[in-house]
């Protein structure tokens, strides 16, 4: 019983506190889904343990606290909460407590509008005229905000047309347009660098705003959604649907989403509608509204201490799930980067069934404070990709395990290392680890590394499980006969298969440092290290600083070079493909790049006329690789002419400014 007693306490005070800041300090510290979660979890431990229901407990109050700021009203009906569902069964065993009263299938007995995700607010006018506006609070005393509310501009301040009553009280939602808030958001980041976490937050926080001159900028809405009349002379209008038709005949704003209907089937194709409509719509709705038509009967279904029996929300399921953490396995990529993949109870999110989540890194697992056999939340980020939003810690289990982050590739065991500015901790271990080696031997071969043509990532594939092959190196080993066993490989393909791969074995400094798939070295930077250190030996020796010396090359990809090279495995191989299985480059080739490079670096170069040595893409690629501009026209600044064949006007506007000219031959002997 003290077991229960403390859950109850627990769920309570992490409730209020939600509460406080949700409705008080208009901060979402919670998802919504945690939050319905918990109090859900609260009411079922109470309606199992009803002797330890208090009535401050949160299931037991409609609404929260009040700020200071403003002073007090008293609510002349208290401002209710709704009942909620979230599937038509629930809307069904609504329909079926109120056939009690009434025939529901009469015409036209239910009316169906959307429920608007803003801020409650309740308006009195007096002989016509605004006289009074507050907050709902804790449903009985609210905040005056009248000032605010009148600087709405939908908001009538007088009331137009005829039967306007002695006194009227408006009910209805005050919310913000999605396009404003994000304004709002864009011009509040750069002010003061606070953004509102939600169009209702900001709603709130507007609205609640000491200064109405700021409330009068921020574009509010009104929309109502009741009314009150207080003289019996005046409640001619019997049905709520009449009444919201007379507010806007008084001028108010109503929304004109609002159908009135007979049958459950009428109720299911509206929920239906705006279920799809809603991410169309520029505010935010967060289900349907059924209320009782008739006024009278309203009447008699009363309220409890809630809700009023005569209507009910039948809200939309959040993407947002609940689930249990059951294990977090660390994946191995083909750069070795590990990434904790989160796996859990399956949960389906608009019909598609999910049961991992990728957690990126180490830094995820710290900032969730995760433990295995959590509460978890799930949401299709971009109603695609899942991710774990946060975890209900406040509901952590006795066997919630820590994650422990491994230490050792938990595929080749390899000490892990972490590359602290890129927040990755990785084995870099390449090719030689298990889980990167099929990957890691497709890209060695790729076009743009070795070049090893007809060797695809089938064949590779095939290699890999017939254990021809465990690293690079063995390729070069491999048998006519070996090659032979394979799938749909005959003898002319695998003649051309080792030929190929013999040829392959030529190659450059910057394709072998590419093929090598060092993370995060791509084509543009392994130039840069072939140019740079231009011997395999000076690149085997080069420390952290050195690398970081390089033009274009920072923190992460130096730490990502020398941890490479640090780890032995990688080293030996890089060895023996040179001296043991034959790769070999030409050193010459980066001599002469180095040379080209001091001579067009920063350059602005003219082309003109036609070239026999290659095409104007393949000269204009060559001169940008050098560090040159090349532009279309000619003018005083340009610093070289490379000129070709028939020649045109740009030759002689050039000897004209006196730029220098530069023939095709001229540019093959400089290069
Ligand atoms: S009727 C007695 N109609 O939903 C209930 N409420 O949980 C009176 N809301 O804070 C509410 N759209 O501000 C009603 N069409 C609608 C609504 C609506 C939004 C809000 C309302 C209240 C909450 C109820």
């Amino acid at each position: 019983m003290t077991f229960i007693k403390n859950k109850i306490d627990q769920l309570r005070k992490n409730i209020l506190k939600y509460e406080y800041f949700y409705h008080t300090l208009n901060k979402s510290i919670v998802s919504d889904a945690e939050y319905d979660y918990l109090l859900n979890q609260l009411y079922n431990l109470e309606l199992e343990n009803k002797e330890l229901i208090t009535s401050d407990s949160p299931t037991q109050k409609i609404g929260v606290n009040l700020l200071n700021q403003f002073k007090k009203i008293k609510h002349f009906f208290p401002m209710l909460s709704l009942e909620n569902t979230f599937d038509l069964n629930g809307y069904l065993n609504f329909e079926k407590r109120i056939k009690k009263y009434f025939n529901i299938n009469q015409e036209k007995s239910l009316c169906c509008e959307l429920k608007i995700d803003g801020v409650a607010i309740s308006i009195i006018y007096e002989e016509g005229i605004l006289v009074r506006a507050g907050t709902r609070g804790d449903g009985y005393t609210g905040e005056n905000i009248t000032s605010n509310i009148r600087t709405i501009k939908s908001i009538p301040l007088k009331l137009k047309g005829s039967y306007i009553p002695k006194r009227l009280e408006v009910r209805g939602e005050v919310f913000m347009m999605k396009s404003d808030f994000l304004e709002l958001n864009e011009r509040s980041k750069k002010d003061t660098n606070k953004l509102f976490s939600n169009p209702r937050n900001a709603a709130s926080g507007t609205l609640r705003h000491i200064d109405p001159n700021i409330t009068a900028e921020r574009k509010l809405i009104f929309l109502c959604y009741g009314c009150y009349f207080f003289n019996e002379k005046d409640k001619k209008f019997t049905t709520h649907y009449k009444r919201l038709i007379q507010c806007s005949k008084w001028g108010l704003p109503v929304n004109q989403e609002i159908i009135t209907c007979s049958n459950y089937q009428e109720v299911l194709n509206f929920y239906n509608n705006f279920e799809k409509k809603r991410h169309f719509l520029d505010f935010d709705i967060d289900g349907i509204v059924i209320k009782v038509n008739s006024i009278e009967l309203q009447n008699q279904l009363g309220c409890n201490t809630k809700s009023p029996r005569w209507a009910i929300a039948w809200k939309f399921l959040s993407s947002e799930r609940i689930t249990k953490l059951n294990d977090v396995k660390f994946q191995v990529g083909r750069t070795g980067a590990i990434t904790p993949v989160a796996y859990f109870d399956p949960i389906d999110i608009s019909g598609v069934i999910i049961k991992k989540a990728s957690l990126h890194n180490k830094n995820e697992i710290e900032r969730l404070n995760l433990h295995i056999n959590d509460s978890i939340i799930i949401c299709r980020s971009g109603d695609v990709i899942p991710k774990l939003l946060s975890v209900i810690k406040s509901i952590r289990c006795k066997n919630a395990k820590k994650i422990i982050f491994p230490e050792f590739c938990p595929v080749c065991k390899t000490k892990l290392l972490e590359n602290e500015e890129e927040k990755v901790i990785r084995c870099h271990a390449g090719l030689t680890c298990n889980a990167q080696k099929e990957k890691s031997l497709q890209h060695f071969f790729s076009k743009k590394s070795l070049n090893a043509i007809g060797l695809g990532p089938k064949i590779i594939n095939e290699l890999i499980k017939k254990k021809y092959v465990k690293d690079p190196i063995d390729f070069f080993y491999l048998k006519f006969f070996d090659l032979m066993k394979l799938k749909k490989m005959g003898y002319k393909k695998s003649i051309k298969l080792i030929e190929s791969i013999e040829k392959c074995k030529k190659t450059t400094f910057k394709c072998f440092i590419y093929a090598l798939g060092i993370p995060n070295v791509g084509e543009t930077v392994s130039e840069k290290i072939a140019n740079y250190f231009i011997t395999l030996d000076k690149l085997l020796d080069a420390n952290i600083s050195q690398l970081n010396c390089i033009e274009g090359i920072g923190k992460v990809i130096s730490r990502n070079i020398s941890n490479y090279f640090s780890t032995s495995s990688n080293y030996n191989m890089v060895i023996k493909l040179v001296e043991k299985a034959g790769v070999v480059w030409n050193n010459s080739e980066v001599l002469r790049l180095n040379v080209k490079k001091t001579h067009f670096l920063n350059k602005k170069v003219v082309l003109t006329g036609i070239f026999n040595s290659f095409s104007r893409i393949e000269l204009k690629n060559m001169l940008m690789s050098l560090g040159a501009k090349v532009l279309n026209n000619i003018s005083q600044n340009t610093d070289f002419l490379i000129y070709g064949k028939k020649i045109g006007s740009k030759f002689f506007k050039a000897k004209k400014l006196g730029v220098k000219m530069i023939s095709e031959e001229e540019f093959n002997c400089l290069i």
